[in-house]
């Protein structure tokens, strides 16, 4: 089968690579020419480990080609991938403008049957618009070719796409038609090997799983930050308190780290625009409110340690902050909790000096001129007064901690991630600070 996947960010890179790597004809396109130059070139637009192998691979297989043009690549092709941002307006609702101008092209040009696969995560609904927009195309051209539209969120993550995309834990699939199903067993079916579910529903449900479950993830980490926040009222310690509830099944392990909120794409997206869907049809999402509130605060906690430290004057002192990006493994800056912690620590007069071992490119749009850019965590320490350990990379785990000190003015520790243990540097003269401990 030919594929079209049409957006290649994030989503649209990896689906590509991915569903050529099992054999796939598959033609990403993008409007941004540039990328598309790039991508010709072999030069991805982000990172994502192990993409550039996979991308290189089918290019070289000639299954993955880059394109600017749909109209020109739509001859034969039996699904088109809809996978183009969705970002957030400013009233927080999923800004549907790239998703719908896609779909009405795609009605100009189809000419045969193909099913319409939307990917971009949208609000319950849109399908019903993306099949309208078709409609639109179509009637404007003339033309009567049939088509189906599917929801098909996607549930990867950044940092493990590659992984989560070969072997996922399910495929949510919502249908309307047993011609699109046949499309979608097609699709998928090479992937049952690993074991995991095709979720075949109708399209709204498909539509809500993809919000439902960001906003459950987003609300465990918020739930974790206020008790966090508690136990360091009363003396607990949330590493302990996060042990004794993971292990109860109901509960599980899994994605209960307190620490500076989260960030990303997805999560304060998602969250923003699920409170908008519930406000748009007269149900007030209390708890979603609240989950967004309490990640906002979260974002200042190491700012108001760091102060309270110092007896609120930081003016002049330098500040090592460890970790851009808003999670290891990625370059994305999106929402990252460090540029929240940097403008205040900027505002306040600190010099901040910053490393990363990914992100700093990106990082450099936004920031400029206004901290020093480091090659290396040791270098972020020469006379700093403190440490803020944000984005918990591995390299960050068990660096020298001697030869800092001996570069520090005041060997502090300010600990984002709970990384590091707290026994262990205080041995080692440090100052240490965690979150809800
Ligand atoms: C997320 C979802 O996991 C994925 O299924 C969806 O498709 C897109 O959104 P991603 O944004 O890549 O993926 O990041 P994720 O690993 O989920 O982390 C999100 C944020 O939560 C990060 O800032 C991370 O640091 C934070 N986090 C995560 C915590 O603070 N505590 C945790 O226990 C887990």
């Amino acid at each position: 089968m030919k594929v079209l996947v049409v957006g290649s960010g994030y989503v649209g890179l990896v689906t590509g690579a991915c569903l050529a790597d099992i054999g796939v004809e598959v033609c990403c396109i993008d409007i941004d020419e540039n990328k598309i130059n790039n991508l010709n070139k072999g030069i991805l637009p982000i990172y994502e480990p192990g993409l550039e192998t996979i991308v290189k691979r089918n290019v070289e297989g000639k299954r993955l080609s880059f394109s600017t043009s749909l109209a020109a690549n739509i001859e034969n092709v039996g699904a088109i991938f809809i996978a183009v941002g969705t970002p957030p307006g400013e009233d927080g609702s999923a800004d549907m403008r790239y998703v719908l101008a896609v779909a009405k092209e795609i009605g100009n040009c189809i000419k045969k049957y193909a099913v319409v696969i939307t990917k971009s995560t949208v609000p319950v609904g849109s399908s019903e618009k993306v099949r309208a927009a078709i409609n639109e195309g179509l009637q404007s051209n003339n033309q009567t070719t049939t088509f189906d539209v599917v929801s098909n969120p996607e549930f990867l993550k950044e940092g493990a796409a590659i992984k989560d995309f070969m072997s996922p834990d399910r495929i949510v699939v919502g249908i309307d038609s047993e011609r699109a199903k046949e499309t979608m067993d097609t699709l998928y079916k090479p992937f049952l090997l690993n074991g995991y579910r095709i979720l075949y529903m109708d399209i709204p449900s498909a539509e809500m799983t993809k919000y439902a479950a960001n906003a459950m993830l987003a609300t465990r980490i918020s739930f974790m930050n206020e008790i966090a926040n508690l136990c360091e009222i009363v003396g607990a310690n949330i590493t302990h308190v996060r042990a004794g509830i993971g292990s109860d099944p109901r509960i599980g392990k899994k994605f209960l780290y307190a620490g500076v909120g989260y960030g990303g794409s997805c999560f304060p997206k998602d969250v923003k625009a699920l409170v908008k869907t519930g406000k748009d049809n007269g149900y007030n999402l209390q708890l979603l409110e609240a989950v967004e509130h309490i990640n906002d605060a979260q974002k200042k906690v190491l700012f108001k340690k760091i102060t309270r430290h110092f007896d609120n004057d930081i003016k002049g002192k330098t500040i090592a902050v460890w970790g851009l990006s808003f999670k290891p493994n990625t370059d994305d800056i999106r929402e990252a909790p460090a540029f929240v912690l940097i403008e205040d620590l900027l505002k306040a007069g600190a010099i901040v000096k910053v490393f990363d071992p990914i992100a700093m490119q990106e990082a450099k749009k936004e920031l400029g001129e206004k901290v020093t850019w480091c090659r290396d965590v040791y270098e972020t320490t020469q006379d700093a007064g403190a440490i803020a350990l944000v984005t918990e990379w591995n390299e960050f785990r068990l660096p020298n901690w001697q030869l800092i000190k001996a570069n520090m003015q005041t060997a502090v520790v300010f600990d984002g991630r709970n990384i590091y243990d707290d026994v262990f540097l205080h041995k080692a003269g440090y100052c240490y600070y965690g979150i809800g401990q």
